[in-house]
């Protein structure tokens, strides 16, 4: 853990240990020069606290990155809470409202959501500590899980890269295959099927996509069979990790876009798609529709509308991306990042607009909890 503190270039962490339940808390914060950081709070079993640990740090940057991406005035932070095995509710309780107190000591530095492993009734507790929430339920207050909205942004991202590759963004009869079917792969699921495309289910509970599989006509893959089993598009939507030397090397298909985050296991994985001639969208890019609509909706006071037509222009953005990658010779994930270092660049200068900060609603910690 010390090696990895050490590397990192962030901005703050938060390390806890939870005596009752064995588990680890952590809270990354990476970058703060658009805002107050925001991310979702990862909740798993690792092999090690420390890959928990690991995992916060990265995803944290990769929120900084979301964030730039979109210009929405947000830094990057993210939470995971490292669990030694399933917890039973009354513990599952505690160790959220252990969360929440840990995020209002931040002081409104660090707003959190849902990520893998939570949901909006996790939040709603969380949120018994802290006003740093978002995705709470509907009568919570909350606008819910944002899933389905980071499924509609994946969608756009399919469509504008099939429209590069094949030369059209229609997918009637375009295979695609998504690999885990959460709350994100399951609604991406369902829009894929509804137009027409050829859809390839994998999940690590077989059961979870046996059971989708049925209901829209879908092809189950079983999960070792994800990387070399023949299809159009590939949509990751479970860990991360998944575009390593040993996976990229077996891919047959030709688009990678999905909703997972951390898709790279490593920076060099990039340039072997590149060379493989795979495009690959970059995950922070594809996935940013649960970041805008969270925000749009619960900070931003934007209509239903205005969210679902700033989470359809993903697929804009992304094809902009592919543009200017191309007439650069470099990766899109590249090109990505050089325009999001850009937007963070020009924060940092004051060059651009002040970024607005969280409404009256988040922010400061003023209630101290109940
Ligand atoms: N966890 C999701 C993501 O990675 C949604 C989320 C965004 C949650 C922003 C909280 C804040 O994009």
């Amino acid at each position: 853990m010390e090696e990895l503190l050490r590397a990192w270039d962030g901005d703050s962490t938060v390390v806890h240990h939870d005596a009752d339940t064995d588990a680890w808390i952590f809270i990354a914060v990476h970058d703060r020069t658009l805002g107050r950081a925001a991310g979702g709070c990862r909740m798993r079993v690792y092999d090690e606290p420390s890959d928990g640990l690991r995992d916060a740090l990265r995803l944290a940057r990769g929120m900084t990155m979301k964030w730039a991406a979109i210009d929405f005035p947000f830094g990057g932070g993210k939470a995971v809470v490292a669990v030694p095995r399933p917890l039973e509710a009354a513990a599952r309780e505690r160790l959220l409202l252990r969360v929440g107190d840990l995020i209002a000591l931040l002081g409104g530095a660090y707003a959190t959501g849902e990520d893998m492993g939570t949901t909006p009734a996790d939040m709603n507790v969380i949120a018994r500590r802290t006003r740093n929430v978002f995705g709470r339920t509907p009568e919570s207050g909350g606008t819910g899980d944002p899933g389905h909205w980071t499924a509609l942004g994946v969608f756009a991202a399919v469509r504008a890269a099939c429209e590069r590759v094949f030369g059209t963004a229609e997918l009637a009869d375009r295979s695609v295959l998504v690999q885990g079917v959460g709350s994100v792969g399951r609604p991406l699921v369902r829009r894929l099927a509804q137009a027409g495309a050829r859809v390839l289910v994998s999940d690590a509970l077989p059961d979870r996509a046996r059971t989708l599989a049925g209901k829209v006509d879908a092809e189950v893959v079983p999960p070792e069979r994800a990387y070399d089993t023949a299809c159009d598009v590939f949509a990751p939507c479970a860990v991360g990790g998944v575009l390593n030397a040993r996976s990229v090397p077996q891919l047959e298909c030709r688009v990678i876009a999905g909703s997972a985050n951390n898709q790279l296991e490593t920076e060099e994985a990039a340039a072997w798609l590149l060379e493989r001639g795979i495009l690959y969208a970059p995950d922070f890019v594809a996935n940013a529709g649960g970041a805008i609509a969270l925000a749009g909706l619960e900070v931003l006071d934007w209509s239903e509308e205005q969210v679902e037509a700033r989470v359809l222009r993903i697929g804009e953005t992304l094809g902009h991306i592919l543009d200017d990658a191309e007439r650069r010779a470099v990766s899109p994930v590249t090109e990505a990042r050089r325009r999001a270092e850009q937007v963070l660049a020009a924060a940092r200068k004051g060059t651009r607009d002040g970024a607005a900060v969280y409404s009256g609603r988040m922010g400061e910690e003023t209630t101290g909890g109940s």
